[in-house]
């Protein structure tokens, strides 16, 4: 990364800012004094570095820099007792709670009225204006995340909160904490108390990232980004916070002052702090005080200006990297604003404009259960149509039996339906009640009626491939994986019907370009291209081949990692549950679904008839190199390493002979640990002393065995 001049917000006279020295003298040769004073000057320059890093997206100095600072602060701190509880070193400290405490808040948490007709908004300009005056206003995204109130003390966090009923809310300052956006120290001169107002959000692409990797592992996915931040917002064990990643956006002065008495007195205002004079002047203080804004705010002239921005934003909403779900334009003057005041739930200055709704409410008309292609019965209702930001819906899942169970839906009820980016529609909650009876789950297949097994609220199908629905989805799923074009859920559901495939996906290779063509809505041509993409599909990857035949929980990314580890077709067909298991990413469940899916004589047979060189041939072999530097190792990683994902780490000491397993031991010989690392395995590791790697002694142990890091 090229690196950045620091700037002249650096902090004066600290050799760990620019172009800092990373070899250190040996911990044991500083004396205290030396050690508490070198101490604090790498923690200045770290938190300026995260400051360049997450608010200013300007880094200073690169990744390993960075790590080498933050690992020998580590180590003064731990051979000195140095920590300090506003160190970078302690985002992630404490231990798991029983349950979140509750927290008064500093100043009341209001709410904000709102509407998706650009009319309320100018009707909430004209009455303002009737009030104040002319005004100018600032626009805003108003970001869908978590509300949560943040307190300084002498620049320090001690506290954070959610909104709660807007008095009380809960009290998730150790989660706040592992938020790398979120300073635990201010910069700059803030005043002594400082309440802010911000929204935590997961970031779309990691919410992605961590719903695909749950999917893997057979948890139900989180219906939206919100859901999955409020769930780790609220979480009891900060390690796990910590692993996943959550961002925040600061958008509000709740209160400031020399004291905490002093930044309230003047709450009766509305939740406007003493010392601003607008609210722009908040939008462009809070990031000197290391507090991250959006750049997207403005400063508009007129209500008209508010709506073409927020029609703006909306041309923008599905590019950004996080959820929006509307403009909240706010009065920026805050004197008018106090004159203004608050309702007893709103501030009477700022208004929400909102996007169109990605939930509406309708009535359930049927329920229907879908069979997946694992035999995974999913309970779906069928709807009275209703358009949800934009797409009509008629169809949305209920997830499973606990689900209905909690939400008790029943056929005629109304409910609310939510639609987030690319996620199917779902139910999120019953909002009338109207009938008598909640739905029962089958205990037959619908399809092939065979009987219905519960793993815990999930039932599945026990046909097997004799269930023609999951024929269809297995179908359309090896399809997909595959890559060939043409063969969706609806061609996959004719090919059955018709009987072009009766038993196994593998006939599919066997059907001429006439049966194919024969089929209603297919010709000539598209037969042909059918029988052209299939014909591509040819020797795929092991890893592909491996995913296209649907064993339960093996995606993608597993089926990758089974081929790395065995190479061969053959080796996998030879494999024990013993072997699968010593895999990095598979785990006991997914290994017994490994051998079930092996020992079972019809797979098998499937298999075999697809590896014939008339069908998809031998899938191609991985290479595996016979490299040994680290024969004999044991790894066990903790933590982040900046561009590295945990299973490329894994893969990589893999390749070079040694084992990557998940959770220490007496046998591992190495815990590297990574940014934000868990502390259970770090205490495993002081129990049975196992050494820690930083990612820095991590990468020279590698070089010093003569590894190759491409
Ligand atoms: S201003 C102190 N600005 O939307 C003023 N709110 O009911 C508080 N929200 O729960 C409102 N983005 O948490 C404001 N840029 C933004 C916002 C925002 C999201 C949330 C807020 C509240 C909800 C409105």
């Amino acid at each position: 990364m090229p690196e950045a001049e620091a700037g002249a917000d650096a902090p004066a006279n600290n050799p760990y800012v620019r172009d800092p020295a990373t070899s250190f003298a040996p911990v044991e040769q500083l004396s205290e004094s030396e050690a508490t004073e070198q101490a604090e000057l790498l923690r200045e320059a770290i938190h300026y570095h995260d400051y360049r890093y997450y608010v200013g997206n300007d880094p200073v100095v690169g990744d390993r820099t960075y790590d080498a600072l933050f690992s020998r602060l580590q180590d003064l701190e731990d051979a000195f007792e140095l920590a300090t509880p506003d160190s970078p070193t302690q985002r992630v400290g404490g231990e798991p709670l029983d349950e979140l405490g509750t927290v008064d808040h500093v100043v009341p948490m209001l709410s904000l009225d709102s509407s998706g007709e650009a009319d309320d908004v100018r009707e909430f300009a004209a009455r303002v204006e009737r009030e104040v005056g002319a005004v100018e206003f600032v626009c805003e995204p108003k970001f869908d995340g978590l509300s949560v109130e943040v307190v300084y003390e002498d620049g320090r966090l001690v506290r954070a909160a959610t909104r709660g009923d807007g008095e009380t809310g809960e009290d998730v300052t150790a989660n706040v904490r592992t938020i790398d956006s979120v300073p635990l120290r201010l910069r700059g001169d803030p005043p002594s108390f400082l309440a802010v107002r911000g929204e935590v959000y997961m970031p779309r692409d990691a919410f992605q990232a961590y719903n695909a990797e749950r999917v893997e592992r057979g948890d139900d996915a989180f219906a939206n980004p919100r859901n999955a931040a409020a769930g780790t917002l609220r979480q009891l064990d900060p390690t796990v916070t910590a692993e996943r990643p959550l961002d925040c956006f600061f958008y509000d002065v709740l209160a400031a002052g020399e004291s905490e008495a002093d930044a309230t007195a003047d709450a009766s205002r509305g939740g406007l702090d003493g010392g601003f004079e607008s609210h722009w002047a908040e939008h462009v203080t809070l990031p000197e005080w290391g507090l991250k804004v959006d750049d997207r705010s403005e400063q508009v002239p007129d209500v008209e200006a508010a709506i073409e921005f927020r029609n703006r934003l909306g041309d923008q909403r599905e590019s950004l990297n996080y959820e929006i779900d509307g403009v909240v334009v706010k009065v920026d003057d805050r004197a008018q604003c106090a004159e203004l005041g608050t309702t007893a739930r709103h501030y009477r200055w700022a208004f929400a404009y909102k996007f169109p709704a990605r939930e509406e409410v309708t009535t359930v008309a049927d329920v229907v259960v879908q069979v997946g292609r694992t035999g995974r019965l999913t309970p779906v209702a069928l709807l009275e149509p209703v358009e949800v930001g934009g797409v009509t819906v008629s169809r949305a899942s209920l997830h499973n039996r606990d689900e209905i169970e909690a939400m008790g839906v029943g056929i005629g009820d109304a409910v609310r339906v939510q639609r987030a980016g690319d996620v199917i529609p779902y139910v999120a909650e019953v909002v009338e009640s109207r009938s008598e009876e909640t739905i029962d789950l089958p205990e037959t297949c619908p399809r092939c009626g065979s009987p219905v097994e519960y793993e815990g609220p999930i039932a599945f199908c026990t046909g097997g491939l004799a269930c023609p629905a999951q024929l269809v989805q297995r179908l359309s799923y090896f399809a997909d994986v595959l890559d060939v074009e043409g063969l969706g859920e609806r061609a996959a559901e004719q090919f059955v019907e018709e009987g072009l495939v009766a038993d196994d996906v593998a006939e599919l290779f066997d059907r001429s370009v006439e049966e194919i063509a024969a089929l209603e809505g297919w010709g000539e041509t598209s037969a042909q291209n059918l029988r052209e993409e299939l014909k591509a599909a040819r020797h795929p990857p092991l890893g592909q081949f491996l995913a296209s035949v649907g064993i339960r929980e093996v995606g993608p990314t597993v089926a990758r990692d089974v081929a790395a580890e065995f190479g061969t077709l053959d080796a996998v067909l030879d494999a024990t549950e013993e072997d699968f298991q010593s895999v990095a990413g598979v785990g006991s469940v997914v290994a017994g679904h490994l051998r079930e899916f092996f020992e079972n004589e019809r797979n098998r047979r499937v298999v075999e008839r697809l590896r014939d060189e008339s069908r998809l041939g031998e899938p191609e072999p991985v290479e595996r190199e016979a490299a040994t530097e680290l024969d004999g190792l044991t790894f066990v990683f903790t933590g982040s390493v900046e561009g590295w994902t945990r299973g490329d780490l894994q893969d990589l000491v893999q390749r070079h002979g040694a084992n990557a397993v998940s959770s220490v031991s007496g046998n591992t010989d190495y815990l590297v640990v990574g940014e934000s690392p868990g502390q259970t395995k770090r205490d495993d590791a002081a129990d049975e002393g196992v050494p820690e790697l930083d990612a820095g002694a991590f990468f020279d142990l590698l070089d010093e065995r003569g590894v190759d890091i491409e």
